[in-house]
């Protein structure tokens, strides 16, 4: 049994919802309701409340039975899975931005990366069409990695025929039921992820770095935790993560970590961005200016991947990635071979609209079995889901041959 927060917005839809709350009941799931003031207009709270055995929430600031709550805080941590259905345009636009003026958006913005928020757009065919709906919900499912449900064709309450009907409810129970079993896809996989862009001290105020955000490594952990894996988590200390992370400086002190953790390791994914040199000599105290040149020797960094070859057990998998700025697949095969890597993820960083800092990529995935695939420009969440599968599948397939 998982808890199911339905968020209902004012479309004309709203009176699907009951039979909506009733199926995941029916499913054994617990439901509870926020509704806008909208959706209030179109069915009762009094519905919903006799639907699900739970109060429904509509308003944070009413004085309310629970002094002790924050409604859009407590809600989103008691739920596993967060549906909004029917979402209307507006609160996908307000979505879209940010905005937080009622009790629904604020849960939204309130919502723990790792769990799932499933929005179903229902609406007139010529406002779901619309340049502005569109453009939102690309947003929601491409750069927040929202699941987005499309509504169907059919007859709508305007009396136009079009695109903009809600699914059936038994649908979308089926849809939501579905997201909650794969939740628990990865229990039995121990994870390893690296993030985030090492730094090569040169004296104590002055170090060598480069442009990984960490936001890819995270994008995994946020799904390794979604389906329920085990994960550990080595980064950057310049990453703000709610994880429970190991933080690490430079290189070396990243492969000690990585040494400590792999072997416990079904499947390591390797996004950290690993200086290749540091300082051939650290300075004690700061370097001070003057008026001459000054020269900076740079010894070469461990190279993690490789040195792990002769730690890796034959059913781990490994995944690496490679960031190119010219031929990206020879190199990125080189090291795939050379690593022993069962994938490698390799992206484009003469791109600007993607990659380093942007919350989107673009890659392709070179296989140790010679399987090569693109995944087009997607958030990084959609892209961290779709190697996992493949990282998965992997691993799974050596479990079964061992
Ligand atoms: C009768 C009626 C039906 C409506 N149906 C829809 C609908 O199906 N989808 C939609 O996006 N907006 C619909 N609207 C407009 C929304 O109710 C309106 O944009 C409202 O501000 C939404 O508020 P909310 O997003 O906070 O719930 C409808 C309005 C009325 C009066």
């Amino acid at each position: 049994m998982s808890n199911i927060l339905v968020g209902v917005t004012g479309g004309i839809a709203c009176y699907k919802i009951p039979t909506l709350c009733r199926r995941l009941r029916d499913k054994g799931h617990d439901v509870k309701v926020i509704m806008t003031e909208s959706a209030s207009k179109f069915v009762t709270p009094l519905t919903f409340e006799s639907v699900t055995h739970n109060m429904v929430y509509i308003d944070d600031f009413k004085e309310n039975e629970e002094p002790d709550n924050i409604y859009h805080i407590d809600l989103v941590k008691w739920a596993d899975v967060f549906v909004i259905a029917p979402a209307t345009a507006n609160t996908i636009a307000k979505i879209a931005t940010g905005i937080a003026d009622n009790l629904l958006t604020s849960a939204v913005l309130a919502k723990p990366a790792e769990k799932p928020l499933i929005i179903v757009p229902s609406m007139n065919s010529i406002m779901y069409e619309s340049i502005q709906n569109k453009k939102n919900l690309y947003r929601l499912s491409n750069e927040y990695g929202y699941n987005i449900v499309d509504p169907v064709v059919g007859n709508l309450a305007c009396q136009d025929v079009g695109v903009g009907k809600l699914p059936e409810p038994e649908f979308l129970a089926d849809t939501v039921h579905e997201k909650i079993i794969s939740a628990g896809d990865y229990k039995d996989i121990n994870f390893l992820v690296t993030a985030g862009a090492t730094k090569e001290f040169i004296d104590p105020v002055r170090y060598i770095t480069n442009r990984s955000s960490g936001k890819m490594g995270l994008a995994f952990c946020d799904i390794i935790k979604r389906k329920s894996g085990t994960l550990k988590l080595i980064c950057s200390d310049s990453i703000k993560t709610d994880y429970n992370a190991v933080f690490v400086c430079s290189a070396e002190e990243l492969f000690e970590k990585v040494k400590a953790y792999v072997e416990n390791t079904d499947i390591l994914i390797m996004t950290a961005a690993v200086a290749d040199y540091r300082a051939a000599k650290y300075s004690d105290n700061k370097i001070k200016k003057s008026d001459s040149n000054i020269f900076l020797e740079l010894t070469k960094n461990p190279d993690i991947l490789k040195e792990l070859t002769s730690y890796k057990r034959k059913q781990q998998v490994f995944v690496g990635f490679a960031a190119e700025s010219e031929n990206l697949q020879k190199n990125a095969m080189k090291k795939l071979m050379e690593k022993k890597l069962d994938m490698i993820v390799a992206n484009d960083i003469s791109r600007r609209d993607i990659g380093f800092d942007s919350s989107e990529n673009e890659v392709t995935v070179f296989f140790a079995d010679g399987r090569v695939i693109n995944i087009d420009k997607a958030s990084k969440q959609k892209i961290a889901e779709i190697i996992l599968e493949y990282a998965v599948e992997i691993y799974r397939n050596k479990k079964k041959i061992s």
